[in-house]
């Protein structure tokens, strides 16, 4: 927002901050420009996005420009605005984000959606059924959170190695009103799990190999938190740990809910069919078609 001399005495109205931001963040490379110039300006204003929309002619106060050209600056280096704003809609609810968790992405509704809709098919046969749910790699909790907001007869505990992360999830978890519901953990995946009468294990895991993880745009790369990213050398290590783990851990007819990449899709449903452990094993694309979603159901234990 520097002026030169035809455009000095023009005043810096909403209208005109974000025509100018809009220009300069489609230079420095982002696929969203005008919303994102419109989230952080809301956001310095203090005032949702859809009000900025009736103060077009209005100039804002020198603190909230200086506010909102240093947020137009970090995001122009490639900060995600999910992080400058520090929430981030997920199922239509807010979440507090910071970069100590993964921003929530929409493709992960697709894990909410799939253990609701099996635990209705329950509840239909059986009302009085409380299920036992447990979300391995919460991050900011937004599965478990989502789950338990739409599910009010179950039991959660949500599961990070990352401390930073649990208190995200703990905070969120707060202002959800959730604490009776949701226990957050801090555990290398299900090791810290001694119940083995789970209903469902569900789980956005670390999926990105080494190699991909160079592949990955810069500002996921350079911002969001490398271990909610990378599993390994193939991409598939967390989630075959997480299978045979989840196979001890739930109950016969019990439900193993995982996102994962489409590059790994094939490998993990070959995985999980050449153990006797699972059956109905599927591969769950979103809405991109893009397989996103593997689910697989306990089988028998044998005794
Ligand atoms: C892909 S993020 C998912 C976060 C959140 N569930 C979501 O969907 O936005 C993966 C999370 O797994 C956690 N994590 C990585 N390795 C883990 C492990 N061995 N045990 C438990 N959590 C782990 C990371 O700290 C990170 O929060």
């Amino acid at each position: 927002m520097t002026t030169n001399s035809t455009t000095q005495s023009e005043p810096w109205t909403i209208l005109r901050l974000l025509q100018w931001t809009t220009e300069h963040l489609k230079k420095t490379g982002s696929s969203s420009p005008r919303l994102d110039a419109e989230v952080l300006l809301a956001h310095a204003r203090g005032c949702d996005r859809i009000q900025l929309y009736t103060a077009f002619s209005e100039e804002p106060d020198e603190p909230v420009k200086a506010k909102f050209r240093e947020l137009v600056k970090r995001r122009a280096t490639g900060e995600p605005v999910a992080y400058l704003v520090g929430k981030k809609e997920f199922y239509s609810l807010p979440f507090q984000v910071s970069k100590d968790c993964l921003i929530p992405r929409s493709e992960t509704e697709h894990v909410v959606i799939e253990c609701l809709d099996r635990a209705k098919t329950i509840l239909a046969r059986d009302p009085s059924k409380i299920f036992k749910i447990v979300d391995v790699c919460t991050g900011s909790g937004c599965i478990a959170i989502s789950i338990a907001k739409h599910l009010p007869q179950c039991s959660i505990k949500a599961i990070d190695l990352s401390p930073a992360a649990i208190a995200i999830a703990n905070a969120n978890v707060a202002q959800h009103q959730l604490s009776e519901q949701i226990a957050v953990v801090e555990s290398d995946l299900l090791s810290s799990i001694a119940d083995s009468s789970v209903d469902f294990v569900v789980s956005n895991p670390p999926y990105v190999s080494e190699s991909e993880f160079l592949q990955l745009e810069k500002s996921v790369r350079e911002h969001e938190p490398r271990m909610a990213l990378v599993s390994g050398a193939t991409g598939t290590e967390i989630i075959e740990r997480l299978a045979s783990q989840a196979a001890d851990k739930l109950v016969e007819n019990g439900w193993l809910i995982c996102e994962l990449s489409p590059m790994i899709a094939d490998q993990v449903e070959s995985h999980l069919n050449g153990t006797s452990q699972w059956s109905s094993v599927s591969i769950v694309k979103d809405l991109a078609r893009l397989k996103r979603i593997a689910v697989a159901q306990r089988n028998a234990k044998s005794s």
